[in-house]
């Protein structure tokens, strides 16, 4: 039997009736392992004629998958059922990252396999590193991250036909590898110094640290709980369900568009300040509250209607409570602090302050704003000396495995075809055309031409 014909025999269909027309059909409802059920509309717009509405998709789940649950009335974040709070304790990243492409943990001589297959792709070829030559020099790391990205297609011709798993294997472990190499790059880039090249006998997160942060001039000593903390950043980063940048790369790929130019439109919908670049609006935000005395002032512009500010760092579409990877990021920030005797840092003690009295306020508890996982994360990046323009590129690197397992699996899904949403279309009805010397004579461009 297959899913849906379970599914039909466990869930009596959901009836809509038209009271206008009379019409009633019968919608299946389809379950999942776990979550809210679906209603399974495909047939809707035969049936009746009429499309949903649903615009920003709140209520809408647009593909099946078995990567990541989450519960946002618990804050329950789990991949492929390890509770993030397990992984983010006793895993490390590049296991996260087998986890998310195959489905287990891997076992311990899988784990070192794939360690070495990523290792072995952490390089760039040398004219890809001249494209960074094409930007100035106070180019946003995360403008450099897209383009750079969306080259690699131009580099990599034998691992863009996905059909074949072995390029599609590939495609995953360069985009994995060199992300973390073009997102180090960006940086030295951006500071002027000379590019550090990736160094195999050193971890995932060990040779990133080191292409970021090591000179010629000096030995670069890496401290284990940075690392630790910075590996667990991008666990922490890794995937979470259909996003906005996830469910771009999903678009992307749904036409058959090569895997690289598809993370590199996900680079680009993460860069927007409501989404991945949260992290960066959180810093320039706590910046600019400046001292604890002025947070009322900030909270209350927040709750202001007529006031387009937010609190960064609050709020999501799916937890209505905390945001279970905000609470490890921010035990992350304390970590840090303390061992860099950076405790006093005066970002922390206002962004400690507003958390305490936002979650006292009625506004955030009753629309359940908590904090969410960028809520931390800048203070954390800031402490470990990256500048805020690399908050988002680094919230990339966590989460390009997230985006090329979701495109794996929707490759690999036999019921995969082009994402094509339709509108409520709200233009003008038919009209007879007019030439132009029949038209209205004002112009639109009075406020240009001041005529
Ligand atoms: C990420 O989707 C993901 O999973 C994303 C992410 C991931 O890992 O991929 O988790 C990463 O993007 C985290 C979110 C980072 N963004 C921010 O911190 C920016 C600040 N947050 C908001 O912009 C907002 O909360 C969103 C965008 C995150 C969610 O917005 P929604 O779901 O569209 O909610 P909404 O705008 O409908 O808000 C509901 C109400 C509104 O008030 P009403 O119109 O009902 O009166 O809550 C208010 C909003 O005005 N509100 C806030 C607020 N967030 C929502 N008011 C003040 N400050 C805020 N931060």
């Amino acid at each position: 039997m297959t899913d849906y014909e379970e599914n039909k025999s466990i869930n009596k269909p959901f009836t809509l009736f038209n009271n206008e027309t009379g019409q009633s059909i019968e919608i299946p409802i389809l379950s999942g392992t776990e979550g809210p059920n679906v209603l399974d509309i495909r047939s809707l717009y035969k049936e009746t004629g009429m499309f949903t509405y649903d615009p920003g998709f709140t209520s809408t789940a647009s593909c099946e998958s078995s990567i990541t649950y989450i519960d946002g009335n618990k804050g329950i974040l789990r991949h492929r059922g390890y509770d993030i709070n397990d992984l983010a304790t006793n895993s490390d990243f590049l296991e996260v990252c087998y986890l998310l492409l195959h489905g287990d943990l891997p076992s311990p001589t899988d784990k070192i396999k794939f360690e070495n297959v990523i290792s072995n792709h952490t390089m760039l070829h040398e004219q890809i590193m001249d494209l960074y030559t094409g930007f100035r020099r106070d180019a946003h790391p995360m403008a450099i991250m897209v383009g750079v990205v969306g080259a690699l297609s131009a580099f990599y011709h034998d691992s863009t036909d996905f059909s074949d798993i072995n390029q599609r294997m590939i495609a995953c472990h360069r985009l994995i590898g060199k992300i973390a190499t073009i997102g180090a790059m960006a940086y030295k880039y951006s500071v002027g110094q000379p590019f550090v090249h990736p160094r195999n006998e050193l971890s995932y997160v060990e040779n990133f640290l080191h292409m970021t942060f090591s000179v010629p001039t000096e030995k670069y000593r890496l401290n284990p709980i940075i690392s630790k903390a910075m590996d667990r950043f991008f666990i922490l980063h890794a995937d979470h369900e259909q996003n906005a940048s996830t469910s771009t790369v999903r678009l992307a790929g749904s036409s058959g568009a090569n895997p690289f130019a598809c993370i590199a439109a996900g680079i680009a919908s993460l860069w927007g300040p409501a989404h991945g670049g949260a992290n960066e609006a959180v810093i320039k935000m706590l910046e600019e509250i400046k001292d604890i005395k002025n947070i009322p002032e900030f909270l209350n512009k927040a709750k202001d209607k007529n006031d387009p500010f937010r609190l960064m760092g609050f709020g999501h579409r799916v937890y209505k409570n905390y945001d279970p990877r905000a609470n490890v990021m921010k035990k992350s920030a304390h970590l840090v602090l303390e061992e860099l005797n950076m405790l006093d840092d005066p970002l922390l003690k206002i962004a400690l302050e507003l958390e305490k009295i936002a979650l006292q306020d009625t506004y955030f508890i009753e629309k359940k704003l908590y904090p969410n996982v960028d809520f931390y994360s800048g203070i954390f990046l800031k402490s470990l000396g990256f500048p805020t323009s690399m908050f988002t590129v680094l919230f990339a690197i966590g989460r390009t495995v997230g985006w090329v397992s979701q495109w794996k699996e929707m490759i690999e899904d036999p019921i995969n075809k082009i994402g094509r949403p339709r509108q409520l279309y709200k233009g003008k009805n038919s009209r007879n055309y007019q030439n132009v010397d029949s038209r209205d004579k004002r112009s639109i461009f009075q406020w240009l031409w001041k005529k």
